[in-house]
């Protein structure tokens, strides 16, 4: 997904561009690079791996200068290779990138034709070398890259520096997101505000199609039809965008561990006088159904949620992943509201999912945990779930409120259809204000599941099961475990067991049954004596009603409190996560920041 740095600064641009790609590491970490002009000339430095390595190099053979660019890359095309690393430079202009150049083929073809030799594989080195053959020709810099983002077809974040040119930067966005911050005489580009955040919180968010040309006065904006446009500064709190581990040996422990804190903080903006309280009112009276469509543990909450809506709402509730949904495009009927569900707000399959709705003339409603993102600006209704930055690139806290937030709008559209009356709504919300201490006694157990993880470490495949809404939340622990620890993971529905999977039961695969005792289960009982009956290991999660009910013939327990059935996905979630972390410390892998995978997925 990358993530990409632009300075015109007063003092030295390299510690500033490092210091704004460390808060952009989140968007990938195959390598990293700066670029600067210093004295008219133009050079780079770029390094493979993490951020750290970038930065090793920069003590060896320090850049000058007071203009730059810097970039962190997630690959799309081209291994991960210092030669394959942003910026990349052709003759007199360099450039970082972040999306995807889909007709760069084409636009290869057509330099080679006129003889211009290639050095990398990448998409991005053909935007440099298509400006350079446009200054070739006599255009300035501006003429030369406004001619080149006219021929890009695809998703991008473009910032383009040039030999001579000390007091210019353009840049450019089309898909993938792009902020602009206002200085005292300096000027600066991210990707996002909080890569800005030491420097300034005047932002200025370019929309689809912009492109900027920016001095230390200032920046000039056109959009797409080239015509000037005027685009507002707005002063963003990035009070609490610190990304600190907080004594923490990883940000994931510590995003974990913090949602008592972060999930009673969004309870505080959605629960009033024994009430649900939406920050924004929506009207669930007129609808039908709802449609949800996320991607990747935001879908895993839609697909919990939908068990609330219908449940508590009795509405109808479609959950589809947004990659799939965008192209399928599905007909939609009147009387639907879609909601779209984001930790970043910049998924790029969600976002197109949600302007494929908007075309459709739905009513447009989002969740997400960055208010500033380009989900929550183009939505008809925005819902934050006040989690706070999340840096691990395993999704924890995010998830939690997010499901708070579902939660809330499923009571009240349940409320307001009538389907329960103010007394069930004051008793719900009741013992919503209770999961936050029950997350809390949840964390308690963190010990006795690092010393169970040790086992799982040395699985090469995991099982999970559940019912009802256990059922997301198998998958959602399968996910975490997958994502961080690099075992093979797998969720079923505990009834779909005999239907197939159960052909891979063996002595030694563990099998994860998170099961409280709800009205479901003597069911999943049912399910696990068909596990241990061939010697897989059941590791069951449940209350201690549940744990003597299902007897010794388990492989392991862990007793969790006991919580209303209906927000158990809220505290169960806790030992999901927990598994998944002490699984991967055991295993020794890169915790916060797994192979192949970045948080903001801003390309399709
Ligand atoms: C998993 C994880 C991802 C994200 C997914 C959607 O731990 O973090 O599956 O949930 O990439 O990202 P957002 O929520 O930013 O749209």
């Amino acid at each position: 997904m990358c993530g990409i740095v632009g300075v015109l600064s007063n003092n030295e641009a390299a510690p500033q561009l490092v210091e704004a790609l460390k808060r952009l590491e989140y968007r990938g970490y195959d390598s990293a690079g700066i670029a600067t002009v210093h004295e008219k000339r133009l050079d780079r430095r770029r390094e493979v791996g993490k951020l750290v390595n970038l930065s090793d190099k920069l003590v060896h053979e320090p850049l000058a200068g007071k203009v730059g660019i810097g970039h962190t890359r997630w690959a799309t095309h081209g291994a991960p290779s210092v030669g394959n690393a942003h910026p990349h430079r052709a003759g007199r202009v360099a450039v970082v990138h972040n999306g995807i150049i889909e007709n760069y083929r084409e636009l290869r073809a057509e330099l080679a034709e006129l003889g211009v030799p290639f050095q990398t594989e990448t998409d991005t080195e053909t935007v440099a070398l298509l400006c350079e053959h446009y200054l070739a020709t006599g255009l300035g810099p501006q003429d030369a890259a406004t001619a080149t983002i006219a021929r890009l077809e695809g998703a991008f974040a473009l910032c383009f520096i040039f030999d001579g040119e000390e007091d210019l930067l353009i840049a450019a966005r089309l898909g993938s997101p792009l902020a602009i911050g206002h200085g005292d005489g300096e000027m600066f580009i991210g990707s996002d505000a909080i890569a800005l955040a030491p420097m300034t919180n005047r932002i200025t968010y370019l929309e689809e199609g912009d492109r900027a040309e920016i001095t230390r006065a200032g920046a000039t904006i056109y959009d797409h039809s080239g015509t000037l446009a005027n685009r507002e500064i707005r002063e963003v709190n990035l009070a609490h965008t610190q990304v600190e581990k907080g004594g923490h040996k990883h940000f994931m422990a510590k995003e974990i561990h913090e949602q008592p804190a972060v999930l009673a903080d969004c309870l505080k903006t959605y629960i009033s006088n024994n009430a649900i309280t939406l920050p924004e009112p929506f009207d669930f009276t007129g609808i039908d159904r709802i449609i949800m469509v996320a991607c990747g543990t935001a879908h895993i909450a839609c697909t919990v949620a939908k068990y609330w809506f219908e449940q508590l709402a009795r509405l109808p509730v479609e959950v589809d992943i947004a990659s799939e949904f965008r192209y399928r495009e599905p007909p939609i009927q009147t009387r639907t509201a879609t909601i779209f569900v984001s930790q970043s707000g910049e998924t790029a399959d969600t976002l197109a999912a949600l302007r494929y709705c908007k075309d459709k003339a739905q009513s447009v409603l989002s969740v997400v945990n960055v208010p500033e993102s380009s989900i929550a600006r183009e939505s008809d209704v925005s819902f934050p779930i006040h989690a706070g930055v999340e840096v691990g690139v395993a999704s924890t806290k995010a998830f939690t409120n997010q499901l708070a937030v579902l939660m809330s709008l499923a009571i009240t559209a349940a409320r307001q259809r009538g389907a329960i009356d103010a007394a069930r709504e004051a008793e719900l919300v009741g013992q919503f204000a209770h999961v936050p201490g029950l997350i809390n006694q949840a964390l308690g157990l963190s010990g006795h599941i690092s010393d169970l993880s040790r086992k799982l470490a040395t699985a090469s495949d995991i099982l999970f099961l559940g019912r009802g809404s256990m059922y997301p939340m198998a998958h959602e622990g399968a996910l975490k475990l997958k994502e961080i620890s690099y075992i093979h993971a797998e969720a079923y529905a505990s009834g779909e067991l005999k239907h197939g999977p159960i052909a891979l039961v063996e002595e030694t695969l563990p099998v994860v049954v998170l099961a409280p005792r709800d009205a479901l289960f003597d069911k999943t009982v049912s399910n696990m004596q068909e596990v241990m009956a061939r010697k897989g290991m059941v590791l069951l999660v449940s209350d201690a009603a549940g744990i003597t009910q299902a007897g010794d013939d388990v492989w392991a327990t862990i007793q969790m409190p006991d919580v209303d059935p209906i927000f158990a996905p809220l505290v169960y979630v806790v030992p999901a996560q927990l598994l998944a972390y002490h699984t991967a410390v055991h295993k020794g892998t890169d915790v916060d920041q797994p192979r192949n995978l970045a948080k903001s997925v801003t390309v399709e």
